[in-house]
């Protein structure tokens, strides 16, 4: 990325930590600097959530796996992690909630002040953002609450990606609830925060720029992804175009006759462009 040269240097470097065998987890450190995608993978209980957690809380040797979290190559100061107005990292997990029961555009409103004071024309860009992530359009007068999983994930992830001011983002287990993964992706990868999430979903943790492999509570390899895998990635893409739309249209209440999964397959495969 050419404008990376005029963005303040920021990184987050995780030092490794033990499994819970007890044994050196198989890294030394990992650095994380603006722009970069990594997922993290692993069957459920390899502890996946321990190190979203331990990059969340700033861990400094004190948590079930050791690992220290540096920020710019130096112990965070106390204030990073005690005062969330300074805290450089946002967590969104499945379990996110919106206490008050606002109208979307009275959060968006909050959020833009408390945030990003002058900036009201935020809003219908996180609006929008949110909506091409979903095919449940969301409308501003909507309730907080009255939102849909789908709409809840979209909603959070394009008010973290435009009104959050954090330069990382952690995303533990979201993509659950049909949104479109391949335009969160391509929007996470064209802005400059560093996203770290959590998943098992095929096309996020193939399309990230390096992927943690979990296992017994540790890091048990980091893979870089070397181009062999773009193929699958790019079939990936269409299946779950495929299915966005099969399921929008049963949604809508179609009944399908014998023919109708070739007629979507080229639908999907002509109206749709992938990188
Ligand atoms: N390195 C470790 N050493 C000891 N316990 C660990 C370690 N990593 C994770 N755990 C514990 O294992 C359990 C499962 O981990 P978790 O991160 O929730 O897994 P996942 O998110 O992959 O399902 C948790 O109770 C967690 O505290
Ligand atoms: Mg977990």
């Amino acid at each position: 990325m050419t404008q990376k040269s005029t963005i303040p240097e920021f990184t987050l470097t995780i030092q490794s930590g033990k499994n819970r065998f007890g044994e050196k987890e198989g890294f030394d450190c990992i650095v994380i600097r603006p722009g970069d995608t990594l997922s993290i993978v692993g069957p459920t209980g390899s502890g996946k959530s321990a190190l979203i957690n331990d990059i969340e809380t700033l861990a400094q040797g004190d948590t079930v796996t050791g690992r220290y979290i540096l920020i710019n190559g130096e112990v965070p100061p106390e204030s990073f992690v005690r005062e969330p107005a300074f805290k450089p990292i946002a967590l969104i997990t499945q379990n996110t909630r919106c206490l008050a029961d606002l109208s979307v555009e009275e959060f968006l409103i909050m959020h833009i002040r408390a945030r990003r004071p002058g900036r009201e024309y935020l809003l219908a860009e996180t609006i929008n953002l949110a909506n091409t992530f979903t095919g449940e359009e969301i409308s501003l007068k909507s309730r907080m609450s009255g939102l849909s999983g789908g709409q809840t994930r979209a909603f959070m992830i394009a008010d973290a990606l435009i009104i959050g001011d954090t330069p990382i983002l952690l995303l533990d287990e979201i993509e659950n609830a049909g949104i479109f993964k391949n335009r969160v992706m391509q929007s996470i990868q064209g802005g400059n925060k560093a996203v770290v999430l959590v998943t098992h979903d095929p096309y996020l943790a193939l399309t990230a720029d390096r992927r943690i492999v979990m296992r017994y509570g540790g890091v048990s390899s980091i893979i870089e992804p070397t181009g062999q895998e773009q193929d699958l990635v790019e079939d990936l893409a269409l299946i779950d175009e495929r299915l966005n739309k099969i399921r929008e249209k049963i949604r809508l209440g179609t009944a399908f006759s014998s023919g109708s999964s070739e007629a979507l397959m080229i639908a999907v495969g002509q109206g749709v462009t992938y990188k």
